[in-house]
């Protein structure tokens, strides 16, 4: 039985959502992150050493990995030979969640209509990612997806800002948030670490009041 998101989270309801495009800044960026508080993080494959990202925030050991942007089986299977703990896809595909389910990993795939939701109730992905959760109509259209689905929680990501955690995460239907506006690559290609640092903390506290 694979282990929900929700417990491979811990508790975390923050998910900063991390593009690096050179590997040898990832010890930084982690120290970074966990000294601001982020237990996890989501590595996305958008770049050409993202495996090695991955891998060198695993052996950090301060955060719990994922990979993000995983769009094939074959991306799944490198995540998971990385060392991630979850998988998420900006939307829906049945290959990859059917990988994910044969490997005994988290899968949260990305949905942004009723139909797409539907399909991944069904095959069993009760935590999606609403993607892009800003562009769609936030928090508005969360709650009107949700209305209908009691038992779906939602990641919801794209597009946000920390001005407007406080309102998504106050919503039952919210599992966590995710973006990458803590850690961007202009902060990376800056190597603004303390930026990084207090962006995460404060995003962090909002998510303990
Ligand atoms: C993702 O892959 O989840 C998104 O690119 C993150 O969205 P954001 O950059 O708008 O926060």
């Amino acid at each position: 039985m694979t282990a929900g998101i929700d417990s491979v989270l811990r508790g975390s309801r923050i998910l900063p959502v991390l593009t690096v495009p050179d590997p040898a800044t990832t010890h930084a960026l982690a120290e970074a992150l966990a000294a601001g508080g982020a237990r996890c993080a989501e590595v996305t494959f958008r770049t050409q050493g993202a495996e090695q990202v991955l891998e060198t925030m695993v052996a950090h050991g301060g955060l719990t990995v994922g990979a993000g942007t995983v769009v094939t089986r074959g991306q799944v299977e490198r995540a998971m030979a990385a060392g991630a703990r979850f998988v998420v896809s900006p939307g829906y595909d049945d290959e990859v969640v059917a990988r994910c389910q044969e490997l005994g990993m988290p899968a949260v795939p990305g949905i942004a209509t009723a139909t797409e939701l539907m399909r991944a109730l069904r095959a069993g992905c009760h935590t999606v990612k609403l993607f892009p959760a800003e562009p769609l109509g936030g928090l508005r259209m969360l709650r009107a997806l949700a209305a209908p689905f009691p038992q779906a929680r939602f990641i919801p990501t794209g597009g946000i800002e920390e001005r407007h955690l406080a309102s998504y995460l106050a919503d039952r239907a919210v599992l966590a948030v995710g973006g990458s506006w803590m850690a961007t690559a202009a902060h990376l290609e800056r190597g603004d670490y303390e930026e990084i640092r207090r962006l995460t903390a404060a995003a962090v506290d909002r998510s303990t009041q």
